[in-house]
């Protein structure tokens, strides 16, 4: 699914099935955001994790703001026009393309998502400048040989130019059994030298009960989450990489926008980093 301009919504039939009897991490996600885009069960587990890290609203508007200040600096600074955002999450505020094509309306965007739901609501996504491009595909990051060879990435992005491959707030719904590292590989492998990786990662370091409980609230509903301090997350996402600084931090330390007063550690409870493919 491809856009230029506004376009109409997928055909119902392309569409998998819509399971509202189950959580789903993009709608919870968009729960803690105050999006409209979620049902019972959804905010029922995610009701389950904010009970013991009630500053799990924080953390996310956090993160999304992390995503916000890493697309501006890889367009102003680095110079980056296309991306591969895979775990986009529902639309909201500050989509990617949106971000980026305010500084460079020609910037070219690929989503992927598994829920069903975020396929549901792409049309929102692909709302492209004239100038620029975006595309929404239903993959799993766990499988990134399907990404890779997808249409929408090889007609939508020149993948012999820089590329910035955007893992937020994704790679703790990919637990070590699925061998992230190797994910990692296949994809950084595949984009030229002068690209860049964006990823972000909730930790229990600073609050060993609030994350934890989170997680294991997840996992209870079927959904796979994995916790990670920051070293392990270092190693995993940013190895053989060239962080730029400062480096791996907690997503609200990342190159503030503002010098105001920020969240404490245990509240944010989620690193980020971005860093330049050699
Ligand atoms: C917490 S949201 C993050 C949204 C957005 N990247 C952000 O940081 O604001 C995580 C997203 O990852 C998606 N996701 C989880 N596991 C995935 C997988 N294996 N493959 C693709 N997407 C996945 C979820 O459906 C959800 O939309």
């Amino acid at each position: 699914m491809e856009g230029s301009a506004p376009q109409a919504a997928p055909p119902e039939t392309e569409a998998p099935e819509i399971d509202t009897s189950k959580p789903h991490p993009a709608r919870m996600y968009d729960y803690y955001l105050g999006g409209k885009n979620h049902f019972a069960a959804d905010r029922e587990t995610a009701e389950k994790g904010l009970a013991a890290w009630q500053s799990g609203r924080i953390a996310a508007r956090e993160n999304r703001a992390f995503l916000g200040r890493a697309v501006r600096f890889l367009v102003a600074e680095a110079g980056v026009t296309q991306f591969l955002d895979i775990g986009t999450g529902l639309p909201t505020t500050n989509n990617v393309h949106e971000v980026a094509q305010a500084i460079e309306p020609s910037a070219r965007v690929v989503y992927a998502d598994n829920d069903p739901l975020v396929l549901a609501h792409a049309r929102a996504l692909l709302t492209s400048s004239p100038a620029g491009r975006t595309a929404y595909i239903h993959a799993d990051l766990r499988d990134p040989r399907s990404i890779l060879s997808d249409p929408a990435v090889t007609q939508v992005l020149d993948l012999g130019r820089p590329v910035a491959l955007m893992l937020v707030a994704v790679l703790h719904f990919v637990p070590d059994e699925f061998a992230p590292a190797r994910v990692l590989r296949t994809l950084t492998d595949a984009l030229p030298s002068g690209s860049y990786l964006v990823a972000s990662h909730i930790t229990g370091e600073h609050d060993p009960v609030g994350p934890a409980t989170g997680a294991a609230a997840y996992r209870a509903a079927g959904l796979p989450a994995q916790l990670r301090d920051g070293d392990d997350f270092a190693r995993l996402a940013f190895s053989g990489l060239k962080l730029v600084p400062p480096g791996v931090v907690l997503v609200s330390e990342w190159r503030p926008s503002t010098s105001g007063p920020r969240p404490t550690p245990a509240e944010v409870s989620w690193y980020g980093g971005v860093a330049r493919i050699p």
